[in-house]
Order: C-alpha cells, then structure tokens, then sequence
C-alpha cells in the first residue's frame, strides 16, 4: 500500500486518534507571542490543522496548509469557509516546493517512516527562508516504538536529528503546557534555519 493510500484509509475509516480537536496549547501559546502577522507560514501533515484555524482567526493570513490526504484539508474548508481555498494544498510534502518564514511541527515527524527522517531535515531546511523558524512538538517516551506510525522516540532519539548543521537550536525542551495525556512527554522545539 502506498504511503497516500495508507493515510487516505486511516482518514476515511476515522482512525485518527492524534487529533486533539483543537491547536495543540504549546504551539497556541508560541503562536500568541509572534510579533509579525504577515509571515509566510506551512503547516505540512496538517490533519484538520487546528494550528491553521487558531493562526487565520488571530490575523495570520499568510497560512499554508499541506497534506497527502484531501479529507482533512475539506474539513478545514467546512470549519472555516473563509479560510483561502488556494492555501491548501493536498500535496506530497517531500515533493512541494516554496519558501515560507516559519514551518510548524504537530504530529508529523512521528508519521513519517524514519528512513525518511533526514530527508524532512532536509527539506524543512530547504522550505525555509535563511532564519525562518522551524517551530512545534515531538511526542516521545522512554523507549523507541518497535513500529508505528506513530514512529515515537525517546528524547535523545528525536535531539540527534534535529541538532545539526542546518539549524540552530534555540528550544529544544519539555514542553510546558502540554494536553494533559501528554504532559512530560512532549518536546517543544524552536530551531532557526541557516
Ligand atoms: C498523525 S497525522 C497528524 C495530523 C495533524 N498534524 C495533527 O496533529 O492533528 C499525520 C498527517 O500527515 C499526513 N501525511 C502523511 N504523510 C504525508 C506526506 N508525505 N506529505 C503530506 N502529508 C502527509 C497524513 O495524511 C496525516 O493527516
């Protein structure tokens, strides 16, 4: 089954246990502590994108929302018929191309086959301007899971990809804010692209 295929059936049997129904606090919280309304900003594996809706609705209009699966990105339109149909993009997000000030992280990292981890450091790096920001959430535990999706990873696990060369990390941390099923097991990373 291909990688589409596989989402497209999670999408379509209702088998999204991530979905938190709402932006996810910590990333809500960063969000409320941008100084600038009009960057330019992607939200890849976006799901239902809550963290697009929280975005629109405080003033950001320069949101982009990408996933494989069309279904989610539907239900962004149903929920927030405002929001611009150009800006969501059902797309592969290893094949999309752009520039954008800052990426936001919910839940993607952790869906992705981890052969392809260092291909996402990649592109990140190549999506953002120098100094756009990659900014979100990893969920990891004491141990890595033997497979997945979700493909979680201990915190040292997650830290050995994304402290390199093309980033400078500036949180890389315990989030504090966390839903509460997830307390103590989120990390909240802020990495500043070269
Ligand atoms: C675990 S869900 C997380 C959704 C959302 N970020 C959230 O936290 O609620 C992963 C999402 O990534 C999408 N996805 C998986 N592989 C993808 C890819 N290569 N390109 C774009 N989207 C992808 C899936 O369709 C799915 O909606």
């Amino acid at each position: 089954m291909s990688n589409k295929d596989f989402w497209q059936n999670r999408w379509e049997n209702n088998q999204t246990g991530w979905d938190l129904g709402c932006a996810a606090p910590p990333i809500a919280a960063y969000i409320d502590k941008l100084p600038d309304k009009n960057i330019k900003i992607l939200i890849p594996g976006a799901g239902n994108a809550y963290e697009a809706e929280y975005l629109y609705k405080h003033g950001f209009k320069n949101v982009f929302v990408l996933d494989i699966t069309l279904k989610p990105l539907k239900n962004l339109a149903l929920r927030v018929p405002e929001f611009p149909k150009g800006n969501l993009l059902n797309k592969n997000f290893f094949e999309h191309t752009g520039k954008y000030d800052l990426i936001i992280e919910q839940t993607f990292f952790i869906a992705i086959d981890p052969e392809m981890r260092n291909s996402y450091i990649n592109k990140m790096h190549e999506l953002l301007i120098p100094g756009g920001v990659l900014a979100g959430l990893l969920i990891f535990d004491s141990e890595p899971a033997a497979e997945g999706p979700p493909f979680i990873d201990t915190f040292e696990g997650f830290r050995k990809y994304f402290y390199n060369d093309k980033f400078e990390v500036k949180k890389f941390e315990i989030a504090e804010n966390s839903i509460t099923p997830r307390a103590g097991r989120e990390i909240f990373m802020e990495l500043v692209n070269h």
